[in-house]
């Protein structure tokens, strides 16, 4: 196989993504999109010249469909998760696994008998500034890890958009669970959490912050910040990092001023620069980089970086520190 014939389920926020850098590769043909959103299918349709589907069990029941990306809210992964597999489509799925650890599970236990690739969506995997920390680490560069501090703030916009749907841990935290636990290769003990509500909650339900206390069976301590709660005026809408102690060095990733700013009569625009900009009609970036993993995965037939047992992890996890925060104590895994 040369080129990997796609479809993309949801094409929302971050379909839309999905299906212009799948539209940009020469690794894969896409052949159509689908979502039940008449306004959003029709415009990204004619964009790409494709057909879009109402109905995604049409698309994924085309004659010659290959693999399928599944972008749908993160409240309804399980459904199309399901019927992916029924039809023998290679998967790929957006974060996180699932919201209720009892769905994640159904996906787990349906994957690990599926003899096509299943790849979680986890795109900091993806961001060259994470992979060569990892390297970094696996290296010994820094020695043994002694705690890790992780970090993942947005605004009130995702929130906004999201209408209440998810908690930002399972939104954003999921990123940095996963980054955690790949950088301490090991197991999660012990989780605690603390959250607030408060602007973020009135407006839309779901806490503003949660910051959690982590340590994992080799020893390693660490602290995840997040919120959505930060000023929609700020230099990018998404500032991320990630310090890493170790006994021989330090390192420190910093995802904030991007390096572009576009300053226009109703403000500064600070544009994207790694994650999927588009440059002379082609979505590039870390988006782009992680749909190529999944494409050459199933062109060579090898393992995708990231499975299901990685999302499963971050599901329980999250609702491990959620259950913390019910409680007031520790919750061990
Ligand atoms: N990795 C990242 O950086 C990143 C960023 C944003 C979102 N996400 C993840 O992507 C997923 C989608 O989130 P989003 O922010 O794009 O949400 P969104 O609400 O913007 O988009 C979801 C789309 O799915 C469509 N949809 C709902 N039910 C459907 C159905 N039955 N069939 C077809 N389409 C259906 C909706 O109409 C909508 O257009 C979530 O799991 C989210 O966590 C990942």
């Amino acid at each position: 196989m040369e080129k990997v014939r796609i479809g993309v389920i949801g094409v929302g926020t971050i379909g839309a993504v999905h299906a212009t850098a799948l539209a940009s590769s020469a690794l894969s043909e896409l052949i159509g999109i689908a979502d039940v959103n008449d306004e959003l299918r029709e415009k990204t349709a004619q964009e790409l010249g494709i057909k879009g589907y109402a109905d995604y069990r049409e698309l994924i029941s085309l004659p010659g469909l290959d693999a399928v990306s599944i972008c749908t809210p993160d409240d309804y992964h399980l459904q199309p998760v399901l019927d992916c597999m029924d039809a023998r489509l290679h998967i790929i799925l957006e974060k996180p696994l699932a919201t209720r650890l009892s769905e994640a599970e159904t996906i787990a236990s349906r994957v690990r008998e599926y003899d096509k690739k299943f790849m979680m969506a986890y795109i900091v995997r993806f961001d060259p500034r994470y992979a060569l920390a990892k390297e970094a680490v696996k290296n010994g560069e820094i020695g043994d890890i002694v705690h890790m501090s992780a970090l993942r703030n947005t605004s009130p916009l995702s929130p906004r958009y999201l209408k209440g749907r998810v908690s930002v841990l399972f939104f954003i935290g999921v990123h940095d669970l996963d980054q955690l636990i790949w950088m301490a290769e090991s197991e999660l003990e012990r989780l605690y959490a603390e959250s607030r509500a408060m602007a973020v909650k009135k407006e839309v339900g779901v806490d503003d912050t949660v910051l959690s206390l982590l340590k994992f069976k080799n020893g390693i301590i660490a602290q995840m910040n997040h919120t959505w709660a930060c000023p929609v005026t700020r230099e990018a809408r998404l500032q991320s990092r990630l310090d890493i102690v170790g006994t021989k060095g330090q390192i420190n990733i910093e995802v904030w001023n991007q390096g572009l700013k576009i300053h226009g009569p109703h403000g500064i625009r600070f544009q994207d620069v790694s994650y999927g900009p588009t440059i002379y009609g082609q979505r590039i970036g870390n988006m782009r980089t992680q749909l190529e993993h999944f494409l050459n995965c199933i062109i060579r037939d090898e393992t995708p970086l990231v499975g299901i047992e990685e999302g499963l992890t971050g599901v329980r996890a999250v609702t491990a520190l959620e259950k913390s925060m019910e409680t007031g104590s520790p919750v061990y895994l």
